[in-house]
C-alpha cells in the first residue's frame, strides 16, 4: 500500500517534470532569397523558409530545442546557438569545420540543443559566415525563476547591420593581393527588428507598466548605441548572465553582445517619446550621413500624442553600459587563476601580399580534420596541442583549470571576442600600445569592483587590453574568435581543447555527424591532417 502510494507520487512527479520540459521544434529550410531589407538595395541573402527576418526562437529553461535543418544552399551550412554552453553535447555547437563538417547541400540534419540556461541569446549560421548574409535570429530562453527586477512585459529589440553586397564579395576584396589593404570601407545600413531602422514599428508603452527590453546586437562589424531618451534603463542581464540591477542612460553593444534592461513607463500618456539607435564604426572617419548613421523610432504611449524629443547633450556625459561596473547577480567571487594566456592582436601582410589577422602567432585556419574528431580519436595524444596542426592554434586545457586571457589590442579597431561553451568573468581594462592621436586622453586602468560580471562576448577597445577568466568545466573543443566576421575570416581565432581525456569518456558523437563528413570526403579520425601520431603531412602550408 505504502509502496504503491509512493509509486504513484513518483509517477506524478515525473509527469509534472516532463510536462514542464518541452521539446520546442522548428523546421528550418535554409536557402537563398532576394530581398530589400534596408530600403536601398535588393540583393541575394540567406533566410529560413523563404523569410528574412525569420521568427525568433523562444523556449523555457529546461526545454530541448529541436531544429530540423534542410540545406537548400549550394554550400554546406551549420548553426550555432551563441551563448549556449552545450554541456555534454559539444558536437551540437555547430562550429563549422571545428565541431562538425557542414550539412551538405540538399541534405537534412536535426540539432537538439538543451536550453539549460535562461537569458537572451541568438542562433546563427557558423559556416562560411552565413550569419552576415542573414542567417541569424534571436533566441530567448525564459527563466523559471523570477528576475532581479519585476516587469510586466518582455520585448525584443534586435539590431543588425546590412551590407549592399554579400560577405563573400567583401571578403574576396579584403583577401585580394591586388587591392591595397584595407579596401575602402563599405558603410552598412542599420536594421532594427529586421527592417530599416527608421521604419521600425513603434514600441508601445502603457503608462506605469514595466518592460524588459532584450537588446541584441547581431551585427558583424559595426557598433550600436541604443537609448530611450527620457527613460532610464536598468540593466539586469548581459549575455545570458543576470546582473545586479544597474541604471544607465544608454547601451553600447559590440557584435554578438546582448543586454536586458527594465524600463518603467511614465505614468501619463501625455507624450510620446523617441528611441535612438546609432550605428557607428570608430575606426573609420566621421562621414556625415554614413558614419555614424542615426535611427529613430517612436515610443508610443498614445496614438497622435505630441512627441517629446530630448536633446542628447554630450555623449560622453551620458552613462553607457559598461561590463566592468556591472556585478554578477549570483555574486560569484573572482576565481583564482591556474593558467594565463597573453595574446596581442595584430595583422601582417604575407609574402603573397595578402593581409591576415593574428591572435596567437599565426592566422587561424581550420585543419583537415575538425578538431573535435581529432580530440575524440587520438587517445592520450589528444592531450598534446601539436597534433591538431599549427594553424588550429589549439590549446589543451585540463579539467577545472581557471584560465585567464589577456588580450592586447594596440590597433585602431575595437574587437569583440567570443568564446564558445563558456562565459568569462570580465576583470580589467587598461591601455595598450600608443594611440595615434597624441591629444587623445590617456586610457585609465579600470578593474571590476566586486562579483565580476560574466558574459560570453567581450569587447577589447582600440588601444586597450582586456582581462577575463573562465572555468574549464566543460570538456569539448571550443572556438575563441573575434565576432567581427571579416577579422574571423582573416584568421583572428583559436581553439581551446578542454579536457579531451574526459571528453572521450563522457561524450559520443552521433553517427549523423560522421555521415556528413564522409559524404564530403572529410576524414573523421587522426590528427589535424588525418594521419597517425605527429605526422602532419598534408596540411596546407602556413603563410610566410
Ligand atoms: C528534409 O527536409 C525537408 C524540408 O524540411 C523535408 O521536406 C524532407 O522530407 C526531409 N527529408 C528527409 C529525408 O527527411
Ligand atoms: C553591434 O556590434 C557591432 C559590431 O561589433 C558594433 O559595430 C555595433 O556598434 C554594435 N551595436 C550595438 C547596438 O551594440
Ligand atoms: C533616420 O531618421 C532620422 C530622423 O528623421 C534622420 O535624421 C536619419 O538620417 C535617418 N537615418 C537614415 C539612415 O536615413
Ligand atoms: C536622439 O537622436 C536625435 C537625432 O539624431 C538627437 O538629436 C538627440 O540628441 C538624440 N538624443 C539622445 C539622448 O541620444
Ligand atoms: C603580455 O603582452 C604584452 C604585449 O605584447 C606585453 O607588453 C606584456 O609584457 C606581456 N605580459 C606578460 C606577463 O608576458
Ligand atoms: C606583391 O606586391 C609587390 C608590390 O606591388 C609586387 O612587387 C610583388 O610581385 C607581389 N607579390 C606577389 C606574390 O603577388
Ligand atoms: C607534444 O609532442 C611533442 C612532439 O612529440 C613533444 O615535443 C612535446 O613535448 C609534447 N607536449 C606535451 C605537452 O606533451
Ligand atoms: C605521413 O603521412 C603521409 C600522408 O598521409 C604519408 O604519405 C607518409 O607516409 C607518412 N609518413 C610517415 C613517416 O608515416
Amino acid at each position: 500500500m505504502y509502496q504503491s502510494l509512493l509509486g504513484s507520487a513518483l509517477v506524478a512527479a515525473a509527469f509534472v517534470l516532463l510536462g514542464q520540459a518541452a521539446r520546442v521544434v522548428h523546421d528550418w529550410d535554409i536557402g537563398y532569397l532576394t530581398v530589400n531589407r534596408d530600403g536601398y538595395t535588393t540583393r541575394r541573402a540567406i533566410g529560413v523558409n523563404g523569410q528574412l527576418p525569420f521568427p525568433p526562437v523562444y523556449a523555457t529553461k529546461g526545454d530541448t530545442l529541436v531544429i530540423n535543418v534542410h540545406n537548400s544552399l549550394d554550400l554546406p551550412t551549420s548553426i550555432h546557438a551563441h551563448g549556449i554552453f552545450q554541456k555534454g553535447t559539444n558536437y551540437m555547437d555547430g562550429a563549422g569545420l571545428i565541431t562538425q563538417c557542414g550539412i551538405p547541400p540538399g541534405e537534412n540534419f536535426t540539432y537538439e540543443i538543451n536550453a539549460d540556461q535562461a537569458g537572451t541569446f541568438w542562433i546563427h549560421g557558423h559556416y562560411s559566415h552565413q550569419n552576415v548574409d542573414g542567417l541569424r535570429t534571436p533566441l530567448v530562453i525564459y527563466d523559471t525563476e523570477p528576475a532581479a527586477l519585476e516587469y510586466d512585459e518582455d520585448m525584443l529589440i534586435f539590431l543588425e547591420e546590412w551590407y549592399s553586397n554579400e560577405f563573400s564579395v567583401r571578403m574576396a576584396e579584403v583577401l585580394n593581393p591586388l587591392v591595397p589593404f584595407p579596401p575602402p570601407p563599405s558603410f552598412p545600413y542599420g536594421l532594427i527588428n529586421g527592417i530599416n531602422g527608421n521604419d521600425t514599428a513603434p514600441i508601445t508603452f502603457v503608462p506605469g507598466r514595466k518592460y524588459r527590453l532584450r537588446v541584441i546586437n547581431m551585427s558583424s562589424t559595426e557598433w550600436f548605441k541604443f537609448s530611450l531618451p527620457g527613460h532610464q534603463l536598468q540593466i539586469i542581464e548581459a549575455d545570458g548572465v543576470d546582473s545586479v540591477p544597474h541604471t544607465v542612460d544608454g547601451l553600447d553593444l559590440g557584435p554578438g553582445q546582448r543586454y536586458s534592461v527594465v524600463v518603467t513607463a511614465h505614468d501619463t500618456d501625455q507624450y510620446n517619446y523617441q528611441f535612438n539607435a546609432t550605428l557607428y564604426a570608430n575606426f573609420v572617419p566621421f562621414i556625415p550621413g554614413m558614419n555614424p548613421r542615426y535611427y529613430q523610432g517612436l515610443i508610443e504611449y498614445k496614438t497622435g500624442a505630441p512627441v517629446k524629443t530630448i536633446a542628447q547633450g554630450d555623449d560622453r556625459q551620458m552613462e553607457w553600459s559598461d561590463d566592468i561596473v556591472l556585478k554578477a547577480w549570483d555574486r560569484q567571487p573572482l576565481m583564482p587563476v591556474d593558467k594565463t594566456f597573453n595574446w596581442t592582436i595584430s595583422s601582417k601582410k604575407y609574402s603573397n601580399n595578402i593581409t591576415l589577422a593574428i591572435l596567437d602567432e599565426i592566422p587561424f585556419q581550420p585543419p583537415l580534420v575538425p578538431p573535435l574528431f581529432s580530440a575524440m580519436s587520438m587517445g592520450d595524444l589528444a592531450l598534446n596541442d601539436t597534433i591538431y596542426g599549427p594553424q588550429t592554434r589549439a590549446h589543451v586545457l585540463r579539467l577545472n583549470e581557471v584560465v585567464e586571457i589577456v588580450i592586447h589590442n594596440p590597433t585602431i579597431l575595437d574587437h569583440a571576442m567570443h568564446l564558445h561553451g563558456h562565459d568569462f568573468q570580465v576583470t580589467e581594462y587598461g591601455p595598450s600600445g600608443t594611440q595615434v592621436d597624441p591629444d587623445a586622453p590617456p586610457i585609465p586602468v579600470r578593474k571590476f569592483s566586486e562579483w565580476p560580471m560574466r558574459r560570453d562576448t567581450f569587447v577589447v577597445p582600440a588601444f586597450h587590453y582586456a582581462k577575463v577568466r573562465f572555468h574549464a568545466d566543460n570538456p569539448g573543443v571550443w572556438m575563441f574568435h573575434c565576432h567581427m566576421d571579416v577579422h574571423f575570416a582573416m584568421g583572428l581565432a583559436l581553439t581551446f581543447v578542454e579536457a579531451p581525456d574526459v571528453l572521450q569518456k563522457q561524450q559520443t558523437i552521433p553517427q549523423g555527424f560522421f555521415d556528413m563528413c564522409h559524404r564530403q570526403g572529410i576524414p573523421t579520425s587522426g590528427n589535424g591532417a588525418g594521419n597517425a601520431g605527429f605526422n602532419l603531412t598534408g596540411l596546407p602550408p602556413i603563410p610566410n
